[in-house]
């Protein structure tokens, strides 16, 4: 955190509440010559830079981002940070591509300074993206959480983790058992959870690899634990889901299995829910639980396309992911791209006003974090991300025939054409950590 005062000026637009599918345009606010004003970290003040400028003091330090549109810091609420290793591998479904590509990269985190070598990379692709908050699965061994929170700690990034558990169904070497998982997420839990930036998630890998046993012990482990975290997947992928339906005959569905446990809860997050039926979005809405829509990996995996329009009709909360390394992509802006066109597949709209929310609110309000992040309202932190239509010919073309008309069309070009190379510099916390061309 840097305690002097710095301000941002450019282009600047966020979210004060979800837009909805309509016309609310008052959900957003912008400025086309802003100031953010920015002191101990935290937003003091957000208005056209043509009233602050006169007020600021002499020694403030200015960052000239005319041209450039600033917008929040993305929020991905699922990601797993072994799997840097295997994105865009060839040919399967998901529980195919699970054994053959994932379980065997898995385990070589057993070593801690495997953990501590990918870390570095895993973080430096968030920030290159404009990702500043992240909600990440990591392996079986408890030493991958050290890896990744200690570099993260380092960044000052807000990053939630937390150790795999899975005691069936997976390679002998992958597996922990209930008694296990419990003393080592508590321990977790009690290393990082509330330190600085970071926090821990409870994390069953999904129903079809934790025994009864286990899915009894995170239970367990989400009641003593009410502001920890849980996170899992659910309802991916059809033959996963009918798999879930034979381990669990007594279950009503797939996400049953996991209310019956008591890790529907708030502060949960569900990556996937593409196969939910309406009892279970209606139970997902009331339980105060969210999605993770998460459109690489459920077109690469051929998994099948998220009903965004259910999810709001049901009140369920969505937001939205890269799930790398079954997602093609660490951008939330490439992320959004593949999301526009899933919802056209299924003849539903996602306005340019919704894209920017889901990337940004919708995912701070799904950690529970909306005081903290997701926007530029004052006291927030001050996490942001310049983007920048210059960075390459394309996006710069479509930038100069659209951007004197309207913001949003600027910023529909960027997410549907864009990516790392549109992002001129990542803030955390006020000071510069990710900046273009730096690496
Ligand atoms: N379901 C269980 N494990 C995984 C995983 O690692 N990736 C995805 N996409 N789905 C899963
Ligand atoms: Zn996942």
């Amino acid at each position: 955190t840097s305690s002097r005062p710095v301000a941002l000026r450019g282009r600047i637009l966020h979210c004060l509440r979800d837009p909805g599918d309509g016309g609310d345009a008052g959900a957003l606010e912008g400025f086309d010559d802003g100031l953010l004003l920015i002191e101990h970290g935290r937003v003091a003040r957000l208005g056209p830079a043509a009233e602050l400028l006169p007020g600021l003091p002499a020694h403030i330090e200015v960052h000239d981002h005319r041209g450039r549109l600033i917008v929040p810091g993305f929020v991905d609420t699922h990601i797993h940070f072994p799997q840097i290793d295997v994105i865009a591998s060839y040919g399967e479904q998901l529980l195919e591509w699970l054994e053959r590509y994932v379980f065997p990269a898995e385990r070589r985190f057993e070593d801690l300074a495997h953990g501590q070598a990918m870390a570095p990379l895993f973080l430096d692709q968030l920030l290159r993206n404009g990702t500043t908050t992240a909600l990440a699965l990591c392996t079986v061994h408890p030493q991958s959480v050290d890896a990744l929170l200690a570099a993260a700690q380092q960044r000052g990034m807000r990053l939630i983790a937390g150790k795999v558990l899975m005691d069936r169904h997976c390679p002998e070497f992958l597996r922990d058992d209930p008694e296990r998982a419990y003393r080592e997420s508590k321990a977790l839990i009690e290393r990082w959870h509330g330190v600085d930036r970071l926090a821990y998630a409870i994390t069953p890998r999904f129903a079809p690899t934790s025994t009864e046993a286990q899915l009894e012990a995170a239970g367990r482990l989400a009641r003593e634990h009410p502001d920890v975290y849980v996170q899992t997947h659910v309802a991916e992928n059809r033959k996963e889901v009918a798999w879930v339906a034979s381990l669990f005959p007594w279950a009503r569905s797939y996400l049953d299995v996991y209310d019956h446990y008591g890790l529907l809860r708030e502060r949960a997050i569900y990556a996937h829910c593409v196969w939910l039926d309406a009892v279970d979005r209606a139970r997902l809405a009331a339980s105060g639980a969210a999605a993770a829509f998460c459109p690489t990996s459920n077109l690469f995996l051929g998994s099948g396309l998220y009903d965004l329009a259910a999810m709001d009709a049901a009140g369920a909360c969505s937001s939205l992911a890269t799930d790398v390394g079954a997602g093609t992509s660490y951008s939330m802006l490439r992320t959004l791209a593949e999301a526009y066109k899933v919802l056209q597949l299924q003849g539903q709209r996602l306005t340019p006003a919704r894209a920017l929310y889901l990337a940004t609110l919708a995912g701070a309000r799904a950690l529970g974090l909306a005081g903290r992040v997701g926007n530029f309202e004052p006291g927030r932190e001050a996490d942001a991300v310049v983007l920048d239509s210059a960075g390459t010919a394309l996006t710069a073309r479509r930038a100069a025939v659209v951007r004197d008309h309207d913001v949003l069309e600027e910023w529909f070009a960027l997410f549907t054409l864009g990516d790392d190379r549109n992002v001129a510099a990542t803030y955390l916390q006020g000071a510069a950590a990710w900046e273009r061309g730096s690496a």
